[in-house]
């Protein structure tokens, strides 16, 4: 690997690693969801990247692809168990990081079980070994502790301009033969819950990305289009980020964008059973044979 292009990920790995515990470190009862999401992309942007994906704050059920709407009100109650997953880019060179607490709390037994699921990957992690050995670590962790792993939510590998590319890293035992890359990126998430361990779609979405770019009649859904090119490439993107730009008109174009096919929705996930899910996640890059935690 190149130095400059190892900087870039080492550098994007930091990035994320500073907004997460920033995100963490706001999670008191009263705050608002939104001022947690501005403050994670201000220093972002400070810190001389671009969000990888907006900063996806989810509470209790809500496992993941939640992002605080336009003029979102949520605000943080006590008790409530969010994950922070957010990533940086460095001229695309991305990161993708998570951590949960419990609002005024701190841990429990839940967060701790998705905590040491992580942490026993760092213990085994190597480039090109198989995948399926980093899912039975974290399905044993997790159960032990007498929770389930999410089995349809899991780690990846990641790419300039691409934050999922190549193998899935399933968060239990499956049919697997696959191994890790041997050069590069991967993020490990595992995800605990107390429900069954499988989220579904609920009808909410903040959070889209470009398919690739469609005739659009209207001269505002064009303007639109342009600007995401330009802004975010392939990246996903807030529903959010596009109305501060454009007004409140702009939620019908993003609608006519989605069904005339140059847009993908990520629908927002909860656990099927309602149970509470925690997260953590590092980004790892192999290179030479060694392994670097970008975002510890
Ligand atoms: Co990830």
């Amino acid at each position: 690997m190149e130095k400059e292009e190892r900087e870039k990920w080492i550098l994007a790995g930091k990035i994320g690693k500073e907004v997460r515990e920033l995100g963490i470190s706001m999670c008191k009862p009263g705050t608002k969801l939104i001022d947690i999401a501005e403050a994670i992309e201000k220093k972002t942007q400070e810190m001389g990247a671009k969000p990888s994906f907006p900063p996806n704050l989810s509470i209790n059920q809500i496992a993941a692809h939640y992002t605080p709407k336009f003029e979102d009100k949520t605000e943080l109650k006590e008790g409530d168990i969010i994950k922070i997953d957010v990533g940086a880019s460095v001229d695309g060179y991305l990161s993708d990081t998570a951590a949960t607490t419990v609002v005024g709390v701190g841990e429990n037994p839940l967060v701790k079980s998705a905590k040491d699921a992580l942490d026993s990957v760092m213990r085994i992690i190597k480039p090109g070994m198989p995948i399926i050995e980093i899912s039975s670590v974290i399905e044993d962790t997790i159960r032990k502790a007498g929770f389930s792993p999410i089995v349809n939510l899991g780690g990846h590998g990641v790419g300039k301009y691409s934050l999922h590319e190549g193998e899935f890293i399933a968060n239990a035992r499956n049919y697997s033969e696959s191994y890790l890359r041997k050069e590069g990126i991967v993020a490990v998430e595992p995800f605990a819950t107390t429900g069954g361990g499988y989220v579904i779609d609920s009808s909410e979405v903040q959070i889209l990305s470009l398919i690739k770019s469609k005739n659009v009649r209207s001269s505002l859904g064009r303007e639109i289009l342009k600007f995401i090119e330009e802004e975010y490439h392939e990246l996903p993107f807030a529903k959010r980020w596009i109305m501060n730009k454009f007004g409140r008109l702009a939620d019908m174009e993003l609608k006519a964008l989605v069904a005339n096919g140059a847009l993908n929705e990520f629908n927002v996930l909860k656990e099927k059973d309602n149970g509470m899910v925690a997260q953590f996640e590092h980004s790892f890059l192999f290179d030479d044979g060694k392994v670097t935690v970008t975002t510890l």
